[in-house]
C-alpha cells in the first residue's frame, strides 16, 4: 500500500513512530522467543545463576559453541533478559531475571516461550481453520503444544493453588483436610490433581479429560508422585463425568475450551453433594473487549485463537473464548443452576470463581 500525499498529511508522526517501534519490538520478540527456549534447553540461564560469565566461560560451562552463545547472549541482553556488564564483557542475571527464568518459580518464562514457539507450527492448520471455520481439537494438536500448555500453566498452579486459591474458597479447605471427594474436570496432564492429592492425603481425586493421551500422562504423574492409590483418571467428556457426589469439582483453564460449557456446568451441578462447590479457574479478564486490550489480553486472545476456540469449534460449540469474562461466566453458571457465584481470588493471569447451587 503506497501512502498518498494527502494520507501523509494525516499521519501523526509521533503515533506512527510508536507504532513502528512496537512492530520492531514484536518482530524481534518473535525471533527471540526461540532463543529463550534454546537458552533454557541448553542450560544457559541456569549456568548464569551463579554469577556473570563471559560468553567463553558460559560456552565452556554448558558444552556449547562460543560463537553462537555470544550472539545469543547479545540478543538476550538487547531484549532485557540478560544484564550486560560492559566493563568485564560478562553477561549475568539480575535477581528479577533469575526469578523469571527459574523453572520452579512463579512465572517460568521459558515454558511460556516454549508454548509460544510451539503454536507457530500450527499456522497452516489455523489458516485453513480461519478460511473454512474448521475446528482443531486438543487431541489433534502436536504433543509439543499439549505439553507446552501443561508446562506454561503449571508454574501458576504451583505458586497459587494451595496457598491462595483453595484457602480463598468458602469452607473448602476444611472439607479437603477432613476427607473429600474431588473431581478435576479437563485435568490435562493431572498437574493440579496431583498437587491437590499430595496436599490433602485424606481426600480422593478423580481426574477427567476427553483426550486419552493426556489421561495416560496424568496417570503416570500420579504414579510418579506416589498418590495413585487415591487418584483415578478417566477419559470422559466434561458433560459426561460420572456423578459420584463430589464435595469439590475443579476446572482449571478448561471451561472455555469445552464445546458445550453449559452441558458441562449442568453435569457438575448434578454431581455435587449438598454444600459442594465448583472451583473454576479461568484467565483473568475484563468483561469488555476494551478491558482486555493490554499485554495479558493479547497473550490470551492469541492463545485462544490457536488452541481454545479451535477446540470448542471442533466439538460443535460456538466457543466462549479464553476471555469470556466474569459476566458471561456468571450468566452461564446461573442458567446451569448455580445460585451463588463469587470471585474468590485473582492473580495476574487468572481469576478463580466459586460456584454453588
Ligand atoms: C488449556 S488445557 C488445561 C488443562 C489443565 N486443566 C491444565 O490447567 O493444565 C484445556 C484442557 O481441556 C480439555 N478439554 C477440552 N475439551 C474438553 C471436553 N469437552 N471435556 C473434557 N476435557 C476437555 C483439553 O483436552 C485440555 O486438556
Amino acid at each position: 500500500m503506497i501512502a498518498t500525499e494527502t494520507q501523509h498529511l494525516l499521519f501523526d508522526s509521533a503515533r506512527l513512530e510508536r507504532l513502528l517501534g512496537n512492530a520492531v519490538v514484536d518482530a524481534g520478540a518473535t525471533m527471540a522467543a526461540g532463543l529463550v527456549v534454546l537458552g533454557s534447553r541448553l542450560g544457559l540461564y541456569a549456568a548464569l545463576d551463579d554469577g556473570p560469565l563471559t560468553t567463553a566461560e558460559l560456552a565452556e560451562r554448558t558444552g556449547t559453541a562460543e560463537r553462537y552463545v555470544r550472539e545469543w547472549a547479545r540478543a538476550q541482553a538487547a531484549g532485557g533478559y540478560l544484564t550486560y556488564h560492559a566493563d568485564s564483557d560478562r553477561f549475568g542475571l539480575s535477581p528479577e531475571q533469575s526469578l523469571v527464568f527459574d523453572p520452579e518459580g512463579p512465572v517460568n518464562a521459558a515454558a511460556m516461550f516454549e508454548l509460544s514457539v510451539n503454536v507457530l507450527s500450527g499456522l497452516d492448520r489455523l489458516e485453513n481453520g480461519m478460511r473454512t471455520g474448521a475446528g482443531r481439537g486438543w487431541h489433534d494438536q502436536s504433543d509439543d503444544v499439549v505439553c507446552g500448555t501443561a508446562g506454561f500453566y503449571a508454574a501458576g498452579y504451583r505458586t497459587y493453588l494451595l496457598t491462595d486459591w483453595i484457602p480463598a474458597l468458602d469452607g473448602v479447605s476444611e472439607r479437603l483436610r477432613a476427607g473429600a471427594r474431588v473431581a478435576d474436570v479437563g485435568c490435562g496432564h493431572g498437574v493440579t490433581t496431583v498437587l491437590l492429592a499430595k496436599s490433602f492425603p485424606a481426600s480422593t481425586f478423580h481426574g477427567f479429560n476427553y483426550h486419552a493421551a493426556s489421561i495416560a500422562r496424568a496417570r503416570d504423574a500420579a504414579d510418579d508422585a506416589g498418590v495413585a492409590d487415591r487418584v483415578t483418571f478417566e477419559t470422559r467428556d466434561a458433560a459426561d463425568i460420572p456423578a459420584l457426589g463430589y464435595d469439590l469439582v475443579c476446572t482449571f483453564d478448561a471451561l472455555h475450551d469445552y464445546g458445550d460449557p453449559f452441558a458441562a456446568a449442568r453435569r457438575v451441578r448434578e454431581s455435587l453433594v449438598p454444600g459442594g462447590s465448583w472451583m473454576i479457574v479461568e484467565p483473568r479478564t475484563g468483561d469488555s473487549v476494551t478491558d482486555n486490550l493490554n499485554p495479558v489480553g493479547r497473550m490470551f486472545y492469541s492463545g485462544s485463537t490457536y488452541m481454545c476456540v479451535p477446540n470448542a469449534l471442533d466439538q460443535g460449540g460456538s466457543a466462549l473464548g479464553a476471555q469470556a469474562g466474569e459476566a458471561a461466566l456468571r450468566e452461564l453458571l446461573t442458567a446451569a443452576g448455580f445460585g451463588d457465584v463469587r470471585v474468590a481470588a485473582k492473580t495476574q493471569f487468572n481469576m478463580v470463581l466459586q460456584a454453588r447451587p
